[in-house]
Formats: structure tokens, sequence, C-alpha cells
């Protein structure tokens, strides 16, 4: 069956453009983000992992760490890098693993047979210091992802974890979040300093926490 949000993120240990890694020692106690991409040389993916290096910092700024993955090798990913940088602008600064054996993409499921019989799909898992699945997303390989979406997904998962808020509807940095509803409003008012406004009984908005 697949992987589904609160199972346990598979380990491994494979090689990368950074060496051998083992996941769960490379992601330690950090947040981690492992997104597949179809194949080496091919124009969206290019584009693609430029922009992850580009948002390196944010993910930093997250304390999360980065990892892409396709079924090329790791000799393929190394002669691909250059590409990567001219086109555009971004020198790789995280690392790419390679699985010809396939053995990520079996354990993530990121071949979909149906789709493309050997290639990996554009899959992201978003795995939590407790090494759970906290997010899973599919894309097709003509269609490049929006990771300024998974850092916002990033931190209103961080928020959840950390304030026991929820994130509403197109929620962005900055705006009000939602008590969870099983916190009373005893509680909340201690919890919570800024205020709350209640709307229906189940749906209290707050500043939002940790600004
Ligand atoms: C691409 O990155 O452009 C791509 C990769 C595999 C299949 C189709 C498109």
């Amino acid at each position: 069956m697949a992987l589904q949000l609160g199972d346990e993120a598979p380990n491994f240990t494979a090689d990368s453009t950074d060496g051998e890694i083992t996941l769960y020692d490379y992601l330690g106690d950090s947040w981690g983000v492992l997104f597949s991409h179809p194949k080496d040389f091919t124009p969206v993916c290019t584009t693609e992992l430029g922009e992850v290096a580009r948002l390196k910092g944010e993910f930093d700024k997250r304390k999360t760490k980065v990892l892409g993955v396709s079924v090329d090798p790791v000799s393929s990913h190394k002669d691909w890098v250059g590409d990567i940088k001219d086109a555009t602008g971004q020198a790789l600064n995280y690392p790419l693993l390679g699985d010809p054996d396939r053995k990520i993409a079996g354990l993530y499921g990121m071949i979909h047979p149906n789709a493309d019989n050997s290639l990996t799909v554009r899959s992201v898992f978003v795995i939590g210091p407790d090494k759970k699945v906290k997010l899973t997303i599919t894309y097709p390989a003509s269609t490049g992802r929006n990771f300024e979406e998974i850092l916002r997904v990033l931190d209103s998962l961080q928020l959840a974890a950390n304030y026991s808020v929820s994130t509403p509807v197109n929620w962005k940095e900055g705006d009000d979040v939602i008590i969870a509803p099983a916190i009373p409003d005893d509680e909340a008012r201690a919890k919570f300093p800024k205020g709350f406004r209640t709307v229906k009984k189940y749906l209290r908005y707050t500043p939002q926490p940790n600004r």
C-alpha cells in the first residue's frame, strides 16, 4: 500500500552527489523534504532543481533538509549539475540521490506504472523530526511543482506541531491561525495571550503565535 500520512518514513542508505547518505542520519532531528524527479537532462526537472537551490536558505530557516532523487545514477546527476547552473543560475547546494536499482522509488511508491513504467513521478514527502510522513504530494511529469507551496505547508506543519493551531484556506505567513477545537476557551485565553475571536464555537482565530 502507498505510504500514508503518519506512517514511518522508510530509512535507506544510498549514494548521492554528496556521497553516501543514510536518510535518518542525514535528517538528524530536522524536518526533511524528499522529492523525486523523473529524469536527468530534462527541461522541467532542470527548472525545479534550480528553484530548490534558490530556496535552500528558506528551507534552512525552517530547520528542513532537502533531498532530491531519481532513478538515474549519481554519475549522471554529476554530469547534469553544470546544466542546472547554466540554465537557472543556481549551483546545486543539496544532495541528489541516485536510485538506479529503484530501491528508494519502491519504498516510497515513486513509480506509478500506469503513468510511466520506468521513471519516477514528481513526488514530495515532508518528513517530521519524529521520522513520520507529514505530507505527500504527487505531480505528473509535465507539471513543475511550486516549492513556495512546500514552504507554506512546512510553516503550517511547524505551527501545528509547536502551538496546537491549524491554518485556514489560502493561509500565508502572518495571517491569523485557527485554535484547535479541543482547547476550551479558558485554556485558549492562557495559551494565546494575543486573544482570539470566535466566529463559531469550533472556529476561533488568533494572531500567528510565533510573530
Ligand atoms: C521534464 O522534466 O521536462 C520531463 C521529464 C520526464 C518526462 C517528461 C518531462
